[in-house]
């Protein structure tokens, strides 16, 4: 089957070279269809152009935010984007496939896709770097998944993170209000819920969830690093007239 690698993404500083990076990891794939979805009112152009230049099979959606959730915090960060592309597959009717969330600042390694290619239902594997503990994930004993571990539970049935499972999109299908809705912090778990996931259907990945095949990373804005340092090294040449 195909995998559709969901991809939310926004105008800032980093935008571009995280989508050549993740373009370089998506283009060693086969059968995979790029799903960009960003968070702008129209498609970018310049955008446009190097997703054709990539080579990859892809669609690009222009999905912006709701202004009125834009203002809030924390924003429901990636979730007009993953609606767009739920709406896409389902518009055109495509249930024999894989769904994979997979954001723009991620890392993944090239194993995690012949993992998730055959996922019968959902799938899940661990998702390292994500806060205090550094890698979310189910637990699994006797080949089953039995719980999970995350530093923020939250009273969440399912506390993981978005690149942490994936989807089987006849499965999907079988539950036509499948959604993910706006709520921060809970967008994974709703949506698990609204597919009516349970325990004994889970698939555990990687060596029955014992590796990491995904990182959480994060690119950081070093604005205000930028800014500290420039500040520091104005001081430093007026302390050098003085001297
Ligand atoms: C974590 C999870 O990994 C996300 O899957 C989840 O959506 C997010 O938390 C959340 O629940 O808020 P995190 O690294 O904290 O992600 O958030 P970002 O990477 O900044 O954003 C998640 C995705 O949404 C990214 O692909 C990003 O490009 C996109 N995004 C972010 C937007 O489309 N618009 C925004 O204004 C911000
Ligand atoms: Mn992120």
């Amino acid at each position: 089957p195909m995998i559709y690698f969901v991809t939310p993404t926004y105008p800032r500083r980093e935008q571009i070279p995280e989508l050549i990076r993740l373009a370089y990891t998506l283009l060693h794939v086969p059968r995979i269809h790029w799903i960009l979805a960003n968070d702008l009112k129209a498609c970018n152009a310049y955008i446009d152009g190097l997703l054709k230049r990539f080579g990859l099979p892809f669609t690009h959606l222009a999905s912006p935010m709701p202004e009125f959730y834009r203002r809030k915090k924390p924003m429901p960060r990636g979730v007009a984007n993953r609606r767009a592309a739920i709406q896409w597959l389902r518009q055109r009717n495509i249930t024999n496939g894989i769904l994979y969330f997979g954001d723009d600042d991620n890392t993944y390694d090239l194993k995690l896709f012949s993992e998730i290619r055959d996922t019968q239902r959902v799938s899940m594997f661990p998702v390292g770097l994500i806060e205090e503990y550094s890698v979310s994930g189910p637990v699994v004993r006797k080949g089953k998944v039995v719980g999970f571990l995350d530093s923020w539970v939250a009273e969440r049935r399912w506390p993981v993170d978005m690149a942490g499972f994936a989807t089987n999109l006849a499965y999907m299908a079988e539950y036509p209000n499948a959604s993910m809705p706006y709520k921060p912090g809970y967008e994974e778990d709703l949506f698990l819920r609204s597919i009516r996931l349970n325990l004994n259907i889970i698939e555990p990945k990687a060596n029955n969830c014992t590796e990491i095949l995904v990182w959480h990373t994060q690119t950081k804005n070093r604005e205000r690093t930028t800014l500290r340092i420039s500040n520091k090294y104005l001081d430093d040449r007026s302390n050098l007239g003085t001297l």
